[in-house]
């Protein structure tokens, strides 16, 4: 069965609350407790002093309330001595100043020396905690790219950009082909010449940017690797990294090879205010209860990061802090999350936190306990959540009814070159996503070394900056219907325009000629319903039109089996291509699972689909026959 768990920081309280606390959470029908993430000014006060006795007696009181204890590497927060030892290890913004300290992950992940610090501190971890049995998982930093992490602009990161730009190319005058270099006199004489694509005059080279993005996205990955490569040969428990939402600047499929669960944090109520485009109907409609999609979405993608294994490693309880606007979630919504997560196959629900901390930052984000140590009312909820994950079978990894293609490159290219001011990778796959919702089916988010296409009855593949040729023959051989575009397959590897032009699809007589991109609310209607936004290609060649905008331009083509989206369509559009007879309404969704159905109301009314009602803020489980 599916199971909770909540965040604690006993470094944060008095150690004679730790064992009342232990027995509230067991009692609360808890079962892991994640700790440590933060406390490195506590672990080693000063370097190569470590003081683990608290942590021994924190885990002997956890795991004497039969608590499974998830360790954190505490990475994501250098102490400040750290910074006598690397003076150089602090990330720079775009702006070329250093990001001071006083918060967290403050760090350059192109810092040799910091990371080797982080992998020794995991060593030293590992060593005292590797095989004892009440550490059954850990987590390796903690949200990495939060805060706008992931590109630095320090000294550092240039000198490792440079040597990893020699490695790419190995001649200078390569380089220089490859991106174009001619364009504007901007050719280099060697790689020490290659700046950072920060503080030009204007515009970068989109392929020095795109390569930039890309050196980027491996300095994360290699930086947690090397936490991996000190703890792999100390434990045999698993080890997970606790990713965000809607984050995008590195590749969390090619860190998710390195881990053995992948887990993230889910904020459904700071999310919808602070990172999704939305109506003001929407919000208002949503406010208390988050985006009915948004969540789905990243279970969906970190089941698919995770290779089939991932969790929760932080539910919101109550209002958050961070975003712009806090509200609390209404009755149901802290028990509807932690089921939902379920419906997607997560093996453990946590909660952040157990209880409100009365200082620092984050005084006023809610957690399970209020800061005096009375009941918040998400407690009752995590209870009521337990008792309904207690009658679920284990999580099994289901396939979908739906394929979508997810690329974090893609988004780098765009946002690299967008063309048009809101042009924005995620928010185009999210609306293809949404409209596979509301058609009802579970969806599985792949990436596209994906060799697991012949299974879906549908496949979406919006916004592929490149399209691999194994992916190509793959969607052309696919039983399903596959559908790809819109801006798809248009560019070269060195983000040049692709020629001949694309999106070359085998079979399919079509090419991009050229492209508009539309400011926001401008809608050109489809004929027959459904209207185009944000962005239309223009087509030529013989592949049969299925759809056109009012005035004849083409905006879906091809056949039965493969066809192109040639423009960025609204929701109605969506459902027109997808064929979606019967939408479910706005708040509801449907995920199936091998064994369950689970219909899942995030709207503050009753609603209903195909002869099921759920009420509001609630979940309706049926076992499948
Ligand atoms: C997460 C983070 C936690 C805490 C939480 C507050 O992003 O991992 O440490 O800051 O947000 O909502």
């Amino acid at each position: 069965m599916p199971e909770l768990g909540v965040c604690y920081y006993p470094e944060h309280w008095p150690e004679e609350m730790w064992p009342r606390d232990a027995q509230r959470m067991a009692e609360t029908g808890i079962k892991w407790v994640r700790i440590g993430e933060f406390a490195w000014s506590r672990l080693e006060p000063a370097p190569g002093a470590f003081t683990w006795d608290w942590l021994d007696r924190a885990i002997a009181v956890l795991a004497g309330a039969s608590l499974k204890v998830v360790l954190g590497t505490p990475s994501a927060t250098p102490p400040r001595w750290m910074l006598d030892r690397f003076p150089d290890m602090l990330a720079h913004d775009d702006q070329g100043r250093p990001r001071q300290f006083g918060s967290r992950r403050h760090y350059s992940h192109a810092h040799d020396g910091y990371r080797a610090a982080a992998a020794a501190m995991c060593a030293a971890l590992g060593a005292r905690y590797g095989r004892d049995p009440r550490v059954a998982a850990w987590q390796i930093d903690n949200e990495y790219g939060c805060h706008d992490t992931t590109l630095c602009y320090a000294p550092v990161s240039r000198d490792a950009f440079r040597n990893w730009l020699g490695a790419k190319y190995q001649s200078i005058d390569a380089l220089n082909r490859h991106w174009g270099n001619v364009f504007w006199s901007m050719e280099y004489r060697s790689f020490d010449e290659v700046e950072l694509p920060n503080l030009t005059v204007t515009q970068p080279n989109p392929a020095h940017e795109l390569d930039f993005r890309r050196f980027s996205s491996d300095m994360v990955v290699e930086w947690n690797a090397a936490q991996v490569r000190a703890l792999r040969p100390l434990t045999e428990a698993p080890l997970i990294h606790n990713f965000m939402g809607r984050t995008l600047e590195f590749d969390h499929f090619a860190m998710g090879r390195d881990l053995d669960i992948a887990s993230w944090d889910s904020y459904p109520l700071g999310f919808l205010s602070d990172r999704l485009e939305a109506t003001d109907a929407h919000r208002a409609a949503f406010l208390q209860q988050g985006d009915p999609d948004f969540q789905a979405f990243h279970h969906d993608l970190y089941r698919s990061v995770g290779a089939g294994r991932w969790w929760v490693m932080e539910q919101q309880p109550g209002p958050v802090n961070w975003a712009p606007w806090n509200p609390a979630p209404l009755p149901g919504m802290v028990r509807l999350w932690a089921l939902e997560a379920a419906a997607h196959g997560a093996e453990v629900i946590s909660y952040f936190r157990w209880r409100q901390a009365p200082f620092a930052q984050e005084q006023m984000h809610a957690g399970l306990l209020r800061a005096d140590d009375a009941p918040a009312p998400a407690l009752a909820e995590a209870r009521a959540a337990a008792e309904v994950l207690a009658q679920l079978p284990e999580p099994t990894d289901t396939p979908g009814t739906a394929a979508l293609i997810f690329d974090y490159a893609s988004d780098w290219m765009w946002k690299t070159l967008p063309q048009g001011q809101d042009f924005d990778y995620f928010r185009l796959v999210f609306s293809a996503y949404r409209a596979l919702r509301r058609a009802g089916h579970s969806i599985d988010i792949l990436p596209p070394d994906t060799d697991a296409l012949a299974r879906y009855d549908v496949i979406l593949a919006p916004g592929l900056g490149l399209l691999p040729e194994a992916l190509t023959e793959r969607l052309a051989a696919a039983p399903g219907r596959a559908i790809v575009g819109p801006r798809t397959n248009l560019s070269t590897e060195h983000h040049g325009t692709r020629l001949p032009l694309g999106p070359a699809l085998p079979g399919l007589d079509l090419t991009v000629t050229h492209v508009e991109s539309l400011p926001p609310d401008h809608l050109r209607p489809v004929a027959g319903g459904g209207a185009v936004g944000h962005w239309l290609e223009h087509v030529e060649g013989g592949a049969e039109v299925l759809l056109a905008t009012q005035t004849g331009v083409p905006v879906l083509s091809g056949g039965a089996g493969l066809s192109y989206v040639s423009a960025w369509p609204d929701d109605a559009l969506w459902d027109r291509i997808l064929g979606t007879q019967n939408p479910m309404p706005d708040g509801l969704r449907l995920r199936q699972t091998a064994t369950h159905e689970f219909m899942i109301n995030y709207a503050a009314s009753p609603q209903s689909w195909n002869g099921q009602t759920v009420p509001p803020c609630d979940v309706v489980i049926r076992a499948r026959l």
